[in-house]
């Protein structure tokens, strides 16, 4: 394999370890370990996603320099910042340490939180930049495991977050993933559909959440047609390791196996969320919209289960829904 590549896997694993070290053994990391205890995560948690703390006190450029690492090395590790005069300073600190594997486990990243995003114009979580090992468009948080879940199960959960996917793992969840905070790219869902034939989607039950299910509901359906989709809706407000804080494992659980619900009924779901459906102009709005999703239904079947619903919600008949649904499709084409 290609040495570079490796000499750079094993700065990371050092530094892993380092982090981990420093989280759980010592006085500097008391507060991170308080904080990640207060959001429920055990030692097996800890252990499990090898988390870790980088102190305010930089660590790792004394550590590997000490080691006598080669400079060039460090330097394309991205686990450095270069100042003006060429000295290389921790690019971490103050940040719980999140390790990002590739799909055989190895460590080639790293995302940090800050411990209080309060008082700080920060971000709060700061990923590794791309480097040799590092392409955040081909890496999804927690493949590794959750392939192997996948395996069994035959389907893997989509998260927005490192925190979810975390939480879905305590409830006894473990084939969730995440990206790398950005859009789900091509290249990730590639990558899912290899080792899976169903992916539900579970975003945050906010706009933002609910906007970019609908981005990768439409990703997936035009890069894919193997994968079966589905998406857990969280209620209003929460993401699910909230929902988890909130409602506890056994609620949790049961949300993520039994809760999913077809890209279209979530489609409709959200379609009308912001509508008065007493309100006949509303109502119209809403059954007009609908029938534009409906009609691009691509079994006959399942067109006819959403259009009986609206039929018996809304006490219409039928061939007049047919009707309408022809003309968009005419007027579609
Ligand atoms: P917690 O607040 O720790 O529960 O995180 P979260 O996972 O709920 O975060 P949020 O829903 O705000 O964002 C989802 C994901 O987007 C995170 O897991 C990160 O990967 C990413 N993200 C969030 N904030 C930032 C940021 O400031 N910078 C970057 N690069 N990514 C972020
Ligand atoms: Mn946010
Ligand atoms: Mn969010
Ligand atoms: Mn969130
Ligand atoms: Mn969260």
């Amino acid at each position: 394999q290609n040495s570079t590549a490796n000499k750079l896997i094993e700065l990371h694993e050092q530094a892993a370890k380092l982090y981990h070290h420093i989280l759980v053994n010592t006085q500097a990391g008391k507060q991170a370990l308080n904080y990640l205890q207060q959001r429920g995560l055990s030692s097996d948690i800890i252990s499990q996603f090898n988390i870790g703390f980088a102190p305010q006190q930089r660590l790792l450029s004394p550590f590997f320099k000490e080691k006598g690492i080669d400079y060039q090395r460090l330097r394309q590790s991205g686990l450095f910042i270069e100042d003006q005069e060429g000295k290389l300073r921790d690019r971490f600190f103050d940040r719980v340490m999140f390790p990002i594997k590739n799909p055989q486990g190895k460590i080639i990243a790293f995302s940090g939180r800050l411990l209080s995003t309060e008082n700080t114009e920060m971000p709060k979580y700061l990923n590794s930049p791309e480097t040799e090992i590092f392409n955040k468009r081909r890496v999804l948080f927690n493949f590794d495991v959750a392939r192997k879940s996948a395996r069994k199960e035959q389907k893997m959960i989509l998260f927005e977050g490192f925190m979810d996917v975390i939480a879905a793992y305590r409830a006894g969840v473990t084939n969730g993933i995440a990206s790398m905070g950005t859009s789900l790219t091509e290249e990730q869902v590639n990558m899912i559909e290899r080792v899976t034939s169903q992916l539900d989607v579970c975003y945050d039950g906010d706009a933002a959440g609910q906007n970019a299910i609908r981005r990768a509901l439409d990703l997936i359906a035009t890069q894919s047609n193997r994968l079966q989709l589905g998406v857990i809706a969280m209620p209003a407000g929460v993401d699910p390791d909230e929902y988890l804080q909130q409602n506890g494992a056994p609620s949790f659980k049961q949300m993520l196996v039994d809760a999913a619900e077809t890209p279209v009924a979530f489609t409709l779901h959200f379609l009308r969320q912001d509508l008065n459906l007493n309100n006949e102009a509303d109502q119209l709005n809403y059954l007009n919209s609908a029938l534009k999703v409906i009609a691009q239904v691509k079994t006959p079947l399942e067109q006819d289960v959403y259009l009986n619903q609206l039929v018996n919600e809304f006490q219409l008949d039928k061939e007049s829904l047919q009707a309408q649904m022809q003309q968009i499709i005419r007027q579609t084409a």
